[in-house]
């Protein structure tokens, strides 16, 4: 079976996890503020703060924002339910909105229509690793702070900037099949020093001095923290960051494997007019192609008929703002329709390209098959 995502390790990763195993010290750590430094030079922002996923930067992010009850947060339907249940944690209203057709990314259109007094954040989602158009966005929000979720996006860019340094707050998964994957594990990427030092004690339930700032230099009193407000446990720990180092040295290699197997597909499909294939990078928009998603008619047949052939395929997904969690409902017209054509093929960098055309084979071959 080929599957949708794979994480791609090797042996450089299982060395770096001996290598902390092995120095006594696990937890939060030097391999934790190494790799905020690297991912901070990387991203070319200020300041990183590593978590243990991005539910926990996006819920930290609306705390840092102090989004609270009675505010409202402004998210696209076309998501993982993390973007919305984060401002739920956080006792605010998550406003879906529509998406944009081709994208699939929040419809800026749809977040002028629902910004009011009670808008306190916007967070868009770079869809499958494509940039939301953020000058138009930041148009729109004005003065409303903009939350990135990057999740999708690691090694993205808009404009020659890095996704994840558009925006107020960047916030990164590396989930065990993101672009950047350490099993599990997250990141806030920001500008802003004490915002970045509140960041690092509400991982830490609050507590002002990390274990490792303790050790290294407060000999004297050793035993000594302070609590000044009720924080999460959310943070990174070395065993996460030495995976992430590695993965974070290989990253614009793995991204380059992705962009070629899109460019494989679209070329394939561009002469078969029942697949619409997803917009292409250009000089303004670099995706990094986590997911390949197409939109077809008849997308349930051709799911079961692919995975009949050896081949996993994945929704990204079903509209969230009909999951009954959310309560009552809003009508987001494209998101529905679009729900019912979308398929996200296989997409990671250890696909061969005998897979490759595997899959391009197996889906043009199904025109005309009855299911
Ligand atoms: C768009 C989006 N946001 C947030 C998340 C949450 O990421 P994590 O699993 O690291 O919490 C995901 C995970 O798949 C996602 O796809």
């Amino acid at each position: 079976m080929i599957q949708v995502f794979k994480p791609n390790m090797g042996q450089e990763e299982i060395e770096a996890v001996a290598e902390v195993l092995k120095s006594g010290w696990i937890g939060l750590g030097p391999k934790t503020v190494e790799f905020e430094k690297r991912f901070t030079e990387y991203i070319g922002v200020d300041y990183t703060v590593g978590v243990n996923s991005a539910t926990s930067a996006l819920d930290l992010a609306l705390k840092l924002l102090h989004i609270n009850y009675g505010h409202e947060v402004i998210v696209p339907t076309m998501t993982f339910v993390s973007t919305a249940h984060v401002v739920a944690y956080n006792l605010a209203t998550p406003i879906f909105t529509d998406v944009d057709p081709a994208t699939l990314s929040i419809d800026i259109e749809d977040v002028k229509r629902k910004i009011n007094v009670r808008t306190k954040a916007i967070i868009p989602v770079h869809y499958s690793g494509r940039p939301v158009d953020m000058d138009s966005l930041k148009e729109v929000a004005g003065d409303i702070p903009i939350i990135e979720d990057a999740a999708h996006a690691c090694g993205g860019e808009y404009k020659g900037k890095k996704c994840g340094s558009l925006g107020d707050i960047g916030c990164f998964s590396f989930h065990a099949v993101k672009n950047l994957a350490m099993g599990d594990g997250g990141a806030l990427t920001l500008n802003d020093k004490a915002i970045a030092e509140r960041a690092k004690r509400l991982r830490w339930l609050g507590i002002d001095k990390g274990t490792w700032d303790r050790s290294d230099y407060d000999r004297k009193y050793w035993w000594e923290y302070f609590v000044d407000e009720i924080g999460l446990k959310c943070h990174m720990n070395d065993i996460m960051a030495a995976i992430g180092l590695v993965q974070l040295s290989k990253l614009d290699r793995m991204n380059a494997r992705r962009k070629e197997i899109a460019r494989k597909y679209s070329e394939a499909f561009k002469n078969t007019d029942w697949i619409e294939t997803p917009p292409e990078d250009d000089s303004d928009y670099k995706s990094s192609w986590h997911i390949y998603c197409i939109k077809v008619e008849r997308r349930n047949d051709l799911s079961v008929y692919l995975q009949e052939n050896g081949i996993a395929t994945g929704v990204h997904y079903k509209p969230i703002h009909l999951y009954p969690c959310y309560g009552n409902k809003p009508f987001l017209p494209v998101a529905e329709r679009l729900f019912q054509k979308i398929l996200s093929l296989p997409m990671y960098p250890g696909m061969s390209d005998k897979d490759v055309e595997k899959i391009i084979g197996t889906v043009v071959s199904f025109k005309g098959k009855k299911t």
